[in-house]
C-alpha cells in the first residue's frame, strides 16, 4: 500500500510548479476512509512564500473536513523539510513514505522524523 501511494506520488510530481529550484516534490495522502489527497509544490518569486508538496497535500485534505488522526499515510518523492515534519506530527500520520538521502524509499513514524518535539 505504501508503495503504491510512494508510486503515486512520483506520477503527480511533474505538475509540481517549481521554476525556481527545478525540484519537483509530490505527495499523496491516504485518510482512513479511503479518500486520496494530491499536492505538488508551488513555488514563488518571493521565495518564502513557496509551499511544499506534503503541505499542499495535506492543507487540501483539510479543506475537505479532515482533521489529525483521520490521515494514515503520507507518500513523498523527498526527504520532508524540518517545517514539514512539523505538519507530519500535528496530523498524527501512522507513517511517512519517503525517498531519502541514500535514494532508499523508507517508511517511518512522524516520532522518529521529529524526535523529542513540544505539545502544547
Ligand atoms: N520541497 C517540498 O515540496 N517538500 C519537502 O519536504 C522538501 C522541499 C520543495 C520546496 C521547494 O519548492 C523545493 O522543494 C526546493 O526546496
Amino acid at each position: 500500500m505504501s508503495r503504491e501511494l510512494y508510486e503515486r506520488a512520483v506520477a503527480i510530481a511533474e505538475r509540481a510548479y517549481a521554476p525556481y529550484s527545478s525540484f519537483h516534490v509530490g505527495a499523496v495522502v491516504r485518510a482512513r476512509d479511503g479518500r486520496i489527497f494530491e499536492g505538488v509544490n508551488v513555488e514563488n518569486a518571493s521565495y518564502p512564500l513557496g509551499i511544499c508538496a506534503e503541505r499542499a497535500a495535506v492543507a487540501r485534505a483539510v479543506g475537505e473536513g479532515c482533521r489529525p488522526g483521520d490521515l494514515e499515510e503520507i507518500a513523498i518523492t523527498a526527504s520532508p523539510c524540518g517545517g514539514c515534519r512539523q505538519w507530519l506530527y500535528e496530523f498524527k500520520f501512522d507513517r511517512v513514505t519517503f525517498k531519502n538521502a541514500e535514494g532508499e524509499v523508507v517508511s517511518r513514524t512522524p516520532a522518529e522524523l521529529l524526535p523529542e518535539t513540544f505539545e502544547l
